[in-house]
């Protein structure tokens, strides 16, 4: 067991996001344009790979791994990860294993990441009109993520649904969202869609703050506050009408930098200290130097002491071009 990894700011890193590929079948509008271009497969980890880096995470005090992408079911063999990781539940090193996914292939894995030891999986459903559905994901369609939904509580797994707030596209619905949520029994959260990346349009015009939300929100329903976490940044409060539970994730009007306790690692094997910052640190390099896990351990030990205070998003009409070139999908949110 190797020491624990705390950033300079006292802030314990125990929650590792891997996305395991950039890849994805949809191509949801917030989040890269129609001719989004990949990174060609040569240069991706092997799963091997990804295993031996996650797996030295968790020897340093990781207790969460969160599998993400691009869609982390798209790529070829992933139910291999997920039983490889499922070795750290069962030694109790690891807390808990997780999915985040837009669901299209949710209904052939389901049953086999219940087994893996997933528990509970976060699936992205912006809208339940299924017009909408195709325009913001432009590839997708929402029978099929239903019927993956179906098949992830048919084997015992539990669901967050994740929506991001889009001006003058599912803004009217949320309400509809909610009880949809709460009707199936999953949680809620709410988004705020993040600068990250070349869209092909400008942001501004997508960009809904929480803080409205939550205001029209309370014309329906009665909101208390919930001390409810799960270690993510989501805030949450309990909604009285449904008995359910609605999280905000509110990067841009209410930062929680402070309580970070992430960090996120590339197919690439780039681990970025931070979502909305540049500065990356190489793992690639020290994994495959050696067998020896001593130098990849002493590149993990230099990245998080570079971990910076917060990011610092901004939407604004003068600045159309996203503060970060990079794409969410690079780093899995
Ligand atoms: P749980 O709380 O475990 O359910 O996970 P989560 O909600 O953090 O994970 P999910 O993958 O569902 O991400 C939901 C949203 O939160 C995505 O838009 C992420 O980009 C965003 N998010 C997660 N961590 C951070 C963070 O550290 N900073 C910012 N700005 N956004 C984050
Ligand atoms: N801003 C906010 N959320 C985003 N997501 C993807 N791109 C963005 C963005 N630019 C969401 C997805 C998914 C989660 C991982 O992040 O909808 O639910
Ligand atoms: Fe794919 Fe998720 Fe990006 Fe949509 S938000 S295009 S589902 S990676």
């Amino acid at each position: 067991q190797g020491a624990q990894l705390v950033d300079p700011f006292g802030r314990e890193i125990e929650y590792l996001r891997v996305s395991v590929t950039d890849r994805c079948d949809f191509r949801c509008v917030y989040c890269m344009s129609e001719h989004m271009t990949f990174l060609p497969k040569r240069d991706l980890l092997s799963l091997e790979e990804l295993d031996v880096l996650c797996s030295a995470f968790v020897r340093r005090g990781v207790k969460k791994l969160r599998i993400t992408g691009g869609e982390p079911l798209v790529r070829k063999n992933i139910m291999w990860l997920f039983e490889a990781l499922g070795r750290h539940l069962e030694s109790g090193d690891l807390k808990e294993l997780t999915l985040t996914t837009n669901g299209s292939q949710l209904e052939k894995y389901a049953g086999e990441l219940k087994a893996a030891g997933v528990e509970r999986i976060n699936v992205s459903i912006d809208t339940i009109d299924p017009d909408k559905f195709k325009a913001i994901t432009r590839w997708g369609n929402l029978a099929t993520v239903m019927r993956g939904l179906d098949a992830a509580e048919k084997a015992g797994i539990k669901i967050k649904i994740n929506a991001v707030a889009l001006k003058g596209v599912n803004e009217d619905e949320i309400p509809d969202l909610v009880r949809f949520a709460h009707g199936r029994g999953a949680d809620i959260t709410l988004i705020e869609t993040m600068p990250l990346g070349d869209i092909g349009e400008d942001r501004t015009a997508q960009y809904l703050p929480l803080s409205v939300v939550r205001a029209r929100l309370m014309d329906h329903f009665t909101l208390q506050e919930s001390p409810y976490r799960t270690g993510g940044p989501a805030r949450y409060v309990k909604v009285e009408e449904t008995g359910g539970r609605l999280g905000f994730i509110t990067p841009l009007t209410h930062n929680f930098c402070e309580s970070c306790n992430r960090v996120r690692l590339t197919c690439t094997g780039t681990l970025y200290m931070c979502l909305g910052q540049n500065d990356a640190a190489d793992l690639r390099a020290p994994l495959r130097a050696s067998e020896d896990p001593a130098l990849l351990d002493a590149a993990i030990t230099e990245a998080i002491a570079r971990k910076p205070k917060g990011h610092d998003f901004i939407i604004d009409r003068r600045t159309k071009t996203p503060s970060l070139a990079r794409h969410m999908s690079v780093t899995g949110g």
